[in-house]
């Protein structure tokens, strides 16, 4: 299942003392749903580091503001993005943008946004501050090489592009978004891309992340693997 054993990982001495478990993955890999539930049988805060540059996307669509406008940053530095119920709802200065940072037109612009240093700077200070609150499982492109580096476990998700736009295109269509799996497979392709190849904290594999191949996984399977791992670490 895993390509890389971590190297030096951290043993957790006690269960009281905090625990990061940080994941990263493309699109479609599973980390959302895996971290979630993790976090769920671990009792630990879940963070969707994805959530807060879709926020800021909401953020520069409504104000009509290119990526790489400074005064995109400036509304990140004053905005408040904040989670509830564990990390179901995403709260905009007290609005619930849950459902409006999952629309087609920020899937579009997200990864855009995404590679400006500054915005970037903001919300990493934001999700370290929430990661120091208390036991985390936190899910992204760069949790496990740039926001948490010292994270206790780090797992990298992986699947076939093409089953990662099946399992895309049934969550899109149990929302009734009316779509192609080609158009999915396309949108996916291109955020890949985006996150692969920018210039800061691109999507990679770290060196000391296990990386697990979901492509013809359960979810259960690879919960209960992440939470194998903690646990004989314990
Ligand atoms: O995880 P999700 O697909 O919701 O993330 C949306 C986008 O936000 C990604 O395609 C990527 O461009 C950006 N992102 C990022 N760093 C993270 C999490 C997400 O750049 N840690």
């Amino acid at each position: 299942m895993e390509k890389n054993q971590p190297s030096a990982q951290p043993v957790i001495a006690a269960a009281a003392r905090q625990l990061t478990i940080a994941i990263d993955g493309p699109a479609g890999s599973g980390k959302s749903t895996v971290a979630r539930r993790v976090a769920e049988k671990l009792g630990c805060l879940y963070l969707d580091s994805g959530a807060m540059y879709r926020a800021v996307t909401v953020l520069a669509i409504r104000h009509k503001l290119p990526a790489g406008s400074p005064k995109l940053t400036a509304l990140v530095q004053e905005c408040h993005i904040k989670f509830a119920d564990n990390g179901k709802t995403v709260l905009l200065d007290s609005e619930d943008v849950t459902t409006c940072i999952r629309t087609p037109a920020v899937n579009k612009q997200v990864a855009d946004v995404a590679k400006i240093p500054e915005i970037r700077k903001e919300i990493v200070k934001h999700q370290q501050r929430i990661g120091a609150e208390g036991s985390i499982v936190a899910e992204g492109r760069d949790l496990t090489t740039i926001v948490f580096p010292d994270a206790n476990f780090k797992f990298y998700l992986d699947a076939s592009v093409t089953e990662r736009a099946r399992r895309r295109l049934a969550e899109l269509r149990s929302q009734n978004v009316q779509t192609t799996l080609d158009e999915v497979e396309a949108e996916i392709r291109m955020r890949d891309e985006k996150d692969t190849s920018r210039e800061h904290s691109p999507l990679r594999e770290a060196e000391d992340a296990i990386v697990v191949d979901t492509t013809h996984k359960t979810i259960d399977e690879v919960v209960n693997f992440i939470v194998a791992q903690v646990q004989v670490s314990r």
